[in-house]
């Protein structure tokens, strides 16, 4: 049975681990969180040991695979900590917050011969992954327009307000965007150029990015960024592809016809839910592909590489952003 620690449970915490309860051959034996209010409930969930530091957790625990579910700027020390032990690692979007630390933790996997996946789950949403096997299947020709939005009220939930400074979660680009920018390289192809305009950091609350890449193949895609809805806002995506014979276009609020609004102190107190959708949890579909890796040997279905091509394209948005200027990439990751 694999043994894993999760380190971090505030929001992704949680939602790994509900996913774990579901996954066979995977035991959480260890949780860790500074703050007992967060890490007591997840271990009781697990029926896992609590401890409060990091430090405990790695010389009192023993387990083959962290899972970091940290704000972004813990990543890298954690990942390093855990491969250089010879223990796997799973660790949340983004990778990191720098090209430079995001090398090293993917040198650090290969040196230390251990696997590292992290958590680019939109490729694993139903509605994305839909899109791939029809555009696979041919339907819509060759896709040319791609056209992205991920727009919510600024993260109200986090530790110590981290996502309001962009040191350490790298603003809705790096952040939030991230997702799209890994989905559209994922199944579109590498991006070459990048040209952006953000809202700046005027307003601490509310922030929006306009993204334009170019694709290696000449496809263009449109991304939107926004945590700049009024507070309370759900949640919502879209996408649109244009192909040469057709398009396909999704809207997460249109899927789902049961409408829960919940009074509570949460930005997304609204919940839509579709109740013929039968489909995995794609948090728990996430994990359970990286631990048939661990476990079987599978390829990995997110690489570190991979997380590093997509936080390129989104420190080049900041970039662009900040600059007037588009970014041709394919220096840095080379
Ligand atoms: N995949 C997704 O859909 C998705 C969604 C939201 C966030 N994320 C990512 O997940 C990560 C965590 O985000 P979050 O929203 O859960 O943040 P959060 O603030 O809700 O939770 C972070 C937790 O880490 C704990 N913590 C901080 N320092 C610690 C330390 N040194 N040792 C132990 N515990 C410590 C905090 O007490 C907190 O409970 C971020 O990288 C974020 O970008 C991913």
């Amino acid at each position: 049975m694999t043994q894993v620690a999760v380190l971090g449970c505030g929001t992704m915490g949680q939602t790994h681990a509900h996913a774990y309860k579901n996954i066979e051959d995977v035991h959480v034996v260890a949780v860790c969180d500074i703050r007992k209010e967060k890490g007591i409930p997840v271990s009781e969930l697990l029926e896992a040991d609590y401890y409060s530091q990091a430090e405990a957790l790695f010389s009192k625990a023993s387990f083959d695979v962290l899972d970091i579910c940290l704000p972004t700027y813990l990543h890298k020390e954690y990942a390093l900590l855990a491969m250089k032990q010879g223990k796997h690692v799973f660790c949340e979007k983004p990778i990191a917050l720098s090209l430079e630390d995001a090398k090293e933790m993917i040198d650090c996997a290969r040196q230390y011969d251990v696997y590292f996946s992290v958590g680019h789950v939109v490729r694993f949403f139903p509605p994305y992954r839909q899109a791939t096997s029809l555009m696979e299947a041919g339907k819509i020709g060759i896709p040319r327009l791609i056209r992205t939005s991920r727009n919510q009220a600024f993260p109200p939930w986090s530790w110590e307000h981290w996502y309001q400074n962009t040191e350490k979660s790298g603003g809705p680009e790096v952040d939030l965007m991230i997702h799209d920018f890994d989905w559209i390289i994922h199944y579109f192809g590498k991006v070459e150029r990048v040209y952006a305009k953000n809202l700046g950091e005027h307003l601490p609350d509310q922030r929006h990015c306009l993204c334009i890449l170019r694709l290696a193949n000449g496809a263009m895609a449109h991304v939107e960024g926004s945590w700049a809805l009024p507070k309370g806002s759900e949640f919502r995506t879209t996408y649109e592809i244009v192909g040469t014979e057709g398009q396909l276009c999704y809207d997460s609020t249109h899927d789902a016809p049961i409408k829960t609004e919940i009074s509570n102190d949460l930005s997304h107190p609204v919940h839509h839910e579709n109740p013929m959708y039968g489909g995995m949890n794609p948090y728990e579909a996430e994990l359970r592909a990286f631990y048939d890796t661990v476990i079987h040997g599978n390829p990995l279905q997110v690489t570190g590489e991979q997380a590093l091509e997509a936080l390129e394209v989104a420190l080049a948005a900041v970039e662009s952003a900040r600059t007037g200027e588009s970014v041709t990439l394919g220096r840095a990751t080379k």
